[in-house]
Formats: structure tokens, C-alpha cells, sequence
């Protein structure tokens, strides 16, 4: 089979080393993928033709090349209707169409869903009056957590500890100053205490196909989003992450399928949403139980590069049943242990950082090891070398038997990478390490 995969990060990187080990898969189209995708084995490299948006080139090279299926790694080309583009041709997708894709666009949408299915989530109220909004904000006080309604790359969420704060994030984000037109309708929203986790989960849901509608979740993960040690300093896209959590109880477990979960499956169905592909429930574990923060309707990045190596069953058959409905009945297997994959970025992410520093690798401690690196800010130079291109450079993803054991072989295997101004977090899974309120 061939297999067509958008985008060019991390997560797309895992995703394609993942499909390429499945002896059904002959070869992964990676558009436009990365320096990373670019050297793994039976993984190839293409970019839309000039003139061409990200969905029509998607659709030409799925077309050109006769891919059995595609997978859609990020949100936005989700949100531009890719998935409709490329079923309207005939090419089956693991990624929803764009009406379920604006469960993540649109954090209102989003607010509205999980209120009208029962989904449990922190109270909110929706605003696009200014005035209104501030006197909500004068009215509820402080901690309290101001949302842009669009998509806004992570920079669109205030969680704010004071009035003063809460009230400039209402001015800054409806008078467009922060994030554009993604701040002009706001969702204001309940301060929930807690620790935060991901579940990322498949997704079969066929209209007209309500018998065989399922959401089948993997082991719960967890993104450390602060650039430092001990959740300090900048938030970032992710500095590392780790599966599953030995924080999590099989109890909250069951409680996020009950509460969460299963109301969440009942409204995709309701919607008639075509649902096929992955959703990432953004959760607070508070002491009232999981509730929903949020939607994804992807998979997370660096989760994937956590979570895809605990797999012990084959991805591409797990797509192909996500899109024939067989979801329900498939075996999901997963090893025992623990996956750590601490992310090395350049010097100054997040905010100014420079690009071009060629990447050393020393495959053979990585492989002594037993990591593998998945790329994701890196492209090869005009002579073959790998070069940083992005603030998050690369995942360093290692497993063990015990979570020390996948926690020395991760950070033994970054030992053996370097470019000049690299940086990495020392704690990546240690208590004390995830972001709680
Ligand atoms: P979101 O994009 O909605 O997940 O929000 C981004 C981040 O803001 C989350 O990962 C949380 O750390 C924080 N956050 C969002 N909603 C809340 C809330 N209701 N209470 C506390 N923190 C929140
Ligand atoms: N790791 C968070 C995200 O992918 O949005």
C-alpha cells in the first residue's frame, strides 16, 4: 500500500515511521514532510505543485501517485477541508472533515457541544460584546481564563490569576491586538485546579453508521509545555513527553470514558459529523474527577512521538479500520512500560532563535540506547546535511521496562546530539515536572 501523510513536524514524523513499519505498507508520501521523513526508511518527500494550495496539492500528488489512504497530522488543512477534498476524490482519510474539524477551530463550538451532549467541562458563557465581557470578568473576578474563540497556535488562552490580568486579556484579544480576528469572540471560562493530561484516541464515526460509531482511546499522556525545569519559565509547543502516567488511575480512567468519552461519541453521532481519524481530549484531572479543557482534532505533538511507539499492533491496519468502521473490534495491544521523549530545541525558542545550525547525531549511542529520534524543525541542506529549521528541533523517544530505565536511555541518547545553542529540559516525566494550578 502507499500512504500519503500532510504535514512537517514531529508528529508527522512518528506518524510515518509508524505507518512505514507495517509490512502492508510499501511506501509513505510525506507532504511536505521533513529532514526526518526525508531519510526514513520507505518514506518520501514530496510539496505541492507551485500555484496550489496545501488541499489541492494534496489531492493532486494522492492522485498522481494512487495512494490507498491519507493521514492529516495537523488542524489547519483539517479545518480548511481537506478530508471532504480528498474523499470527494476517492482517496479514504484518517482526519475529520472540516464540520468536525471546527470542534477544535472554534473553542465556542467546542463550549457548545460539550454542554449540549453532557460532556463534563468547566462552566462557561461566550461573548462578542466587549462591554459585556469586561462586566462578566468585574462580575466573576479572579482566577479565571479568557479563551479567542479561533485558532490562534496555542496563543490564543489567558489563564488569569488577577482581575487586572483577566480584564487587559479581554482588551487585547476582542480589540484584535493579540491574535487577530481569532480574539473577537471570547469564551470566558471557570479556573480549574488541577494537573493536566492528554488522551489522544481513533475515531470511526460514518454517518448513517451509528451501529458502528467508536472512539477507542490510547494510554494517557502527558505534554510538559514550560521551556524549564520544574514548569518554569515561557509556555512552549511542547518540550517533551511522556506514556503512559503513573499518576492516573484506572478510576479517573473510567471516568473520563463515562463523562467525557462516551457523551463525546454520542454527539459526533448526533451531529452527523463523518468522523474518521483522531481526537485529542485535552483533560484537567481536578478533585471532582477529569473534565474536558479542550478538543483536538488531531493528535497532539510531542504526545504522538510518546504514545505511537507504545503501540503494539499495527498503525496502518488501526487507519484502515478507522475508516471501514471495524474500529470497535479492533485489537489494540500496548506494551508494558513507559515511552519518554524529551525534545531538544534551538537556543532562544520561543522566541528568537536562529535556523541553519547543522545537527550532529551519534547513531550509535542513540542506538546503544534504543531511542529513536523523530524530527521536527530540521530539513537537509543542498548537500544532504541535517540543519534546524524551526524552535523545536527534534524528539528524543525511548522505552523501558520501568520509567527510569526509558528516562536514562532517553536522555543517554540526547547526549549524542548537538548543534550549536541546543537546548533541552533535564526533567522530562519526573514528579514535579508536569504544569498544575
Ligand atoms: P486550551 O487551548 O483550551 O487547552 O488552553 C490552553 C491551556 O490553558 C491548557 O493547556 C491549560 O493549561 C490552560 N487552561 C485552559 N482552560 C483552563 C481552565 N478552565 N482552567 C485552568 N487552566 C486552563
Ligand atoms: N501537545 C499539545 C498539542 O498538540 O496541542
Amino acid at each position: 500500500m502507499k500512504v500519503l501523510v500532510i504535514g512537517s513536524g514531529g508528529r508527522e514524523h512518528a506518524i510515518s515511521h509508524r505507518l512505514a513499519l507495517s509490512k502492508k505498507v510499501g511506501e509513505v508520501i510525506c507532504v511536505p514532510g521533513n529532514g526526518g521523513t526525508a531519510h526514513e526508511e520507505k518514506c518520501r518527500n514530496a510539496v505541492p505543485p507551485a500555484g496550489m494550495t496545501l488541499v489541492e496539492g494534496a489531492v493532486e500528488i494522492a492522485k498522481k501517485e494512487g495512494v490507498d489512504f491519507a493521514v492529516i497530522g495537523p488542524e489547519d488543512p483539517l479545518a480548511d477541508g481537506i478530508a471532504d477534498a480528498l474523499w470527494d476524490n476517492g482517496i479514504p482519510t484518517v482526519g475529520p472533515k472540516a464540520k468536525g474539524a471546527a470542534l477544535e477551530a472554534s473553542k465556542d463550538l467546542s463550549k457548545v457541544f460539550m454542554k449540549k451532549y453532557g460532556v463534563a467541562c468547566a462552566d462557561s458563557e461566550t461573548f462578542t460584546d466587549k462591554e459585556a465581557a469586561l462586566a462578566y470578568v468585574e462580575k466573576k473576578g479572579a482566577p479565571i481564563v479568557i479563551k479567542a474563540d479561533g485558532l490562534a497556535a496555542g496563543k490564543g488562552v489567558v489563564v488569569a490569576k488577577t482581575k487586572e490580568d483577566a480584564l487587559k486579556a479581554v482588551c487585547d484579544l476582542m480589540d484584535g491586538n493579540a491574535v487577530g480576528d481569532a480574539g473577537k469572540k471570547l469564551v470566558i471560562e471557570e479556573y480549574l485546579q488541577g494537573v493536566e493530561i492528554s488522551v489522544l484516541a481513533a475515531v470511526s464515526v460514518k454517518s448513517g453508521d451509528e451501529k458502528n460509531a467508536t472512539i477507542r482511546p490510547f494510554l494517557p499522556a502527558r505534554d510538559h509545555k514550560r521551556l524549564l525545569d520544574g514548569a518554569q519559565g515561557p509556555n512552549t509547543g511542547g518540550m517533551g513527553a511522556v506514556c503512559p502516567l503513573s499518576d492516573v488511575t484506572a478510576e479517573t480512567m473510567a471516568q473520563f470514558e463515562e463523562r467525557i468519552m462516551k457523551p463525546t461519541l454520542k454527539g459526533l453521532v448526533a451531529e452527523e459529523m463523518d468522523y474518521r481519524g483522531f481526537i485529542f481530549f485535552g483533560l484537567m484531572i481536578t478533585k471532582d474527577g477529569p473534565k474536558a479543557l479542550e478538543y483536538n482534532v488531531r493528535l497532539g505533538d510531542p504526545e504522538t512521538q510518546a504514545v505511537l511507539p507504545m503501540m503494539d499492533f499495527d498503525f496502518a491496519d488501526m487507519c484502515l479500520s478507522i475508516i471501514d468502521g471495524s474500529l470497535g473490534s479492533f485489537g489494540m495491544k500496548w506494551k508494558s512500560g513507559f515511552q519518554v521523549a524529551p525534545v531538544v530545541v534551538s537556543g532562544g525558542y520561543p522566541l528568537k532563535y536562529a535556523k541553519g545550525k547543522k545537527i550532529s547525531l551519534d547513531e550509535k549511542k542513540i542506538a546503544e540506547a534504543g531511542a529513536k529520534v523523530f524530527i521536527a524543525g530540521a530539513v537537509e541542506d543542498s548537500e544532504g546535511a541535517l540543519v534546524t529549521s524551526g524552535g523545536r528541533v527534534l524528539a528524543c523517544s525511548a522505552h523501558g521496562e520501568t520509567f527510569d530505565d526509558a528516562w536514562k536511555k532517553a536522555y543517554s541518547a540526547i547526549d549524542g546530539i548537538s548543534f550549536e545553542g541546543a537546548f533541552h529540559r533535564n526533567d522530562i516525566g519526573l514528579p514535579g515536572a508536569a504544569e498544575s494550578n
